[in-house]
């Protein structure tokens, strides 16, 4: 029997009861032994629960008690996880988390502690839900070199941008629909300003280099500027418009950026629609391969934190193998790379000869009943020269960045 503990009783932390529960019979085969929730930490009490008598509100009961050897945190944050997760690894017991937060700001640590006491710190419900991402990372591509990951790692953007293509809607009229049906955050910021996708593709580089790249580092915009007006030039070029999370190895070394970005139409990416979240990986010998599914709610993000549980049942007395070391990157500036950039114009402030002269070759698109603007694809350019030429123009009235995609 392997007796585990849930810490923070929310939408996580009640999944994980109810997969265990739901597939007990299963899990036991695949896990070797029967796994029971011993303790349930939270602040509050449940009256009426099937969980009520295993409630505690001390983390040290379940500190104390050596027939528990896998604690899942679920309690979003970094503090008390932070503390909690830290006193359970070096007492040598496992933590599986969903965690993205305290796994972007504390992960090596944690990992190398978890080596240091025999035990597993396991994460792969932080990035991506349900969605097996941080498992093939570790264990399936081993005999590949990864130079790409480009992510859809946030459901809440991902239904506003799908919602504002679909219905030709504005940002504001339809984050606050997401939030009335309770798909969004009454504080939306860390969803919609790209911060959360932030610190998922940061654990994602981080696999990928087997060194920390740390998420304040990364160069982050959200999706608060993307209007009714972007969506009906992306439909024109056949292009979708996504919050991505991109890292790529480039000669100057890595380059993470998060932002709103184009995609087109055949880009695998671009069917990925509503709260749905996906991983595009390239690496060397496989190509592209695509991951996929639920990034968030409660029972998708509790299966994966239950497969955790799973291979730590595995694995007693062993640690599983994370390439992740302490040692921080320098990431590659991101205005370096080149890229091809969609501009909207005012057309009473700048013309397609001046929008050349100062970008370089365009490709003009006018769309009906707007005569007072008009769109243009520029060709690569780096960031820095492409905003250089911005500064010069008058009349720029937003861009958008186009994916780079062979
Ligand atoms: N707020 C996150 C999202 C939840 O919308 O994807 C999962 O991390």
């Amino acid at each position: 029997m392997v007796y585990a503990a849930i810490l923070g009783y929310g939408t996580v932390g009640s999944g994980v009861a109810a997969v265990l529960e739901q597939n007990e019979k299963m899990i036991t085969k695949k896990a070797g032994e029967e796994i029971s929730v011993k303790y349930i930490l939270d602040l509050r009490d449940f009256p009426g629960d099937p969980n009520e008598a295993k409630v505690v509100h001390d983390f040290a009961v379940i500190l104390e008690d050596p027939s528990v050897s896998v604690i899942c945190e679920t309690m979003g944050g970094t503090e008390p996880a932070y503390t909690f997760s830290k006193k359970a690894l070096l007492a040598g017991k496992s933590v599986c988390t969903s965690n993205k937060e305290l796994v972007a700001n504390h992960g090596p640590e944690l990992l190398r502690l978890a080596r240091e006491n025999n035990c597993n710190y396991l994460f792969e419900a932080s990035v991506g839900g349900g969605i097996p991402i941080i498992r093939p990372m570790n264990y399936s591509l081993t005999a590949e070199a990864i130079d790409g990951i480009t992510g859809i790692l946030n459901g809440t953007t991902n239904y506003i941008l799908t919602k504002m293509e679909r219905e030709g809607a504005d940002f504001g009229s339809v984050l606050q629909e997401a939030q009335e049906k309770g798909y969004a955050e009454k504080n939306p910021e860390a969803d919609v300003e790209g911060y959360d996708a932030c610190r998922k593709i940061a654990i994602l580089s981080s696999l990928m280099l087997g060194k920390t790249v740390n998420y304040e580092n990364i160069y982050t915009e959200g999706i608060t500027k993307i209007t009714a007006e972007d969506f009906r030039y992306a439909k024109a070029l056949d292009q979708s418009i996504k919050l991505l999370a991109v890292s790529k190895m480039t000669e100057e070394g890595c380059m993470v950026m998060v932002a709103p970005f184009m995609i087109p139409a055949a880009h695998a990416l671009h069917g990925v629609n509503d709260v749905y979240n996906a991983v595009y990986v390239h690496s060397n010998m496989l190509g592209n391969s695509m991951y996929y599914g639920r990034g968030a709610g409660k029972l998708p993000t509790a299966s994966a934190v239950v497969s955790d549980v799973v291979d730590c049942a595995r694995h007693q007395g062993k640690t599983v193998m994370c390439f992740w070391d302490e040692e921080e990157v320098e990431l590659a500036d991101y205005r370096a790379f080149p890229r091809r950039f969609f501009v909207r114009a005012d057309a009473g402030l700048l013309d397609e000869e001046k929008a050349e002269s100062l970008f370089g070759t365009i490709e003009t698109i006018r769309l009906e009943n707007m005569p007072g603007e008009f769109g243009f694809l520029t060709g690569p350019m780096k960031e820095t020269d492409f905003e250089a030429a911005k500064n010069k123009a008058q009349g720029i009235l937003g861009r958008i960045r186009l994916e780079d995609w062979k």
